[in-house]
């Protein structure tokens, strides 16, 4: 199932319908926990939003007081994160590239879904050791929202894969696919799996270890027709400090 893999997220007519997304259904699932974890385990506010696409993730770190600036590879999300957001600080980096932040500089990194399109092991482990680098010592924290190799074998109220039932098969690194409901723009979303085993192998030899993991699932108390999310968690948050 190895294919050639590009981000589809640079592309400006996925870009636009992403950024009319806040975090509906399935979303909010992974966004939920996310202010409890960083009282939890974060000291300061000093933030990169790594992977911020069109600047939700950004604006919800800022809105938690957090001094966040969003960076991306794609031009076209960060374009739309601009036009949303005209005071916040959105830069494209180019692969890997994180020099201008410098060495120990920043109490939180947020990646939400940032690590679904990283096709490598190598290039997610180069990534990793990149944003280890960049956490204060001691205390600086990483949270890597990803999602849950279920995700992609389920009905979900935000997302469908039933067309896409190669996805069962799917082993680490292959390409999975996956539909966004909440927007028109109905192309499947390709995705890298990434199972919860290999990600602690790529933290580790990262240099990072799991301070905190959480598999959110729904109360059935919210008022969202849930599909699977009451019994399958479709999102990781890990919550990573250096080794
Ligand atoms: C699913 S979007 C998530 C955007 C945002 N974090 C959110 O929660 O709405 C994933 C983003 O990661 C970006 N991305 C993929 N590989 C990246 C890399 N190596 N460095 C920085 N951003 C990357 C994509 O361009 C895309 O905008």
């Amino acid at each position: 199932m190895t294919e050639t893999f590009s981000n589809v997220y640079d592309d400006a007519d996925r870009a636009r319908a992403y950024a009319e997304l806040e975090f509906p259904g399935t979303y909010y699932l992974a966004f939920r926990d996310i202010p409890a974890l960083l009282r939890k385990h974060v000291r300061g506010t000093r933030a990169l939003d790594f992977g911020c696409g069109t600047g939700r993730s950004t604006r919800f770190l800022r809105d938690l007081a957090f001094e966040a600036v969003g960076v991306d590879v794609s031009e076209l999300m960060l374009e739309q994160a601009r036009g949303r957001d005209p005071q916040g600080d959105y830069r494209l980096v180019a692969d890997g590239t994180l020099a201008p932040f410098g060495t120990g500089t920043l109490d939180l990194v947020l990646a939400a879904f940032t690590f679904d399109n990283i096709p490598t092991d190598r290039e997610k482990t180069s990534a990793l050791r990149e944003l280890r680098r960049l956490l204060v010592t001691p205390g600086g924290r990483l949270l890597a929202v990803v999602s849950s190799p279920a995700i992609y074998c389920h009905e979900w109220a935000s997302f469908s894969t039933r067309d896409y039932p190669d996805n069962r098969a799917a082993r680490d690194g292959d390409a999975v696919r996956i539909v966004m409901l909440d927007v028109p723009d109905r192309r499947p979303v390709i995705d890298v799996l990434c199972s919860d085993t290999r990600y602690r192998e790529l933290f580790e030899a990262a240099g990072l270890r799991v301070v905190d993991a959480v598999r959110p699932l729904a109360t059935g108390a919210e008022p969202v027709q849930w599909v699977s999310e009451t019994r399958i968690p479709p999102w990781t948050l890990y919550v990573l400090g250096a080794a």
